[in-house]
């Protein structure tokens, strides 16, 4: 019984380290004026975008699908 119970506790965690590690970053600036995402986020920009992204091929119009902006960004 007490062994179950460790081991619920150890699943929990990872599943919500994996949650936190895998959940998308919001967007730290101003998006109204950088609409052109690629150009900075590509793997060669100033803050490249993960390797998986330009696997799957995202363009400009994907990105606030999944990214945000952070609250108390003015659009
Ligand atoms: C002019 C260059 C530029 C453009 C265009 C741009 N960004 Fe950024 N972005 C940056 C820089 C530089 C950072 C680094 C963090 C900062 O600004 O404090 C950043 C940070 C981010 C982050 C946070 C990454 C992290 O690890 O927390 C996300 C998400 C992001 N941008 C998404 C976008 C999206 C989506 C677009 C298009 C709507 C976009 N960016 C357009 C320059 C740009
Ligand atoms: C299907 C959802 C999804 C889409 C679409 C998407 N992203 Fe992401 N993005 C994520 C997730 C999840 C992470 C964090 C996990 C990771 O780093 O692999 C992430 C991480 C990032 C980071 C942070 C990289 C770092 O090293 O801190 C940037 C920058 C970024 N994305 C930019 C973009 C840009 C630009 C686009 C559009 C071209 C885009 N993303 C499209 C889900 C997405």
């Amino acid at each position: 019984m007490k062994k179950k119970g460790l081991l619920i506790i150890l699943i929990g965690s990872v599943v919500l380290l994996l949650v936190l590690k895998f959940y998308p970053p919001s967007i730290p600036h101003s998006v109204e004026s950088r609409k052109e995402c690629v150009t900075c986020h590509d793997l060669n920009g100033v803050k490249p975008y993960p390797s998986w992204h330009a696997t799957r091929g995202y363009r400009n119009t994907d990105c606030t699908t999944c990214h945000h902006p952070a609250s108390g960004i003015s659009k």
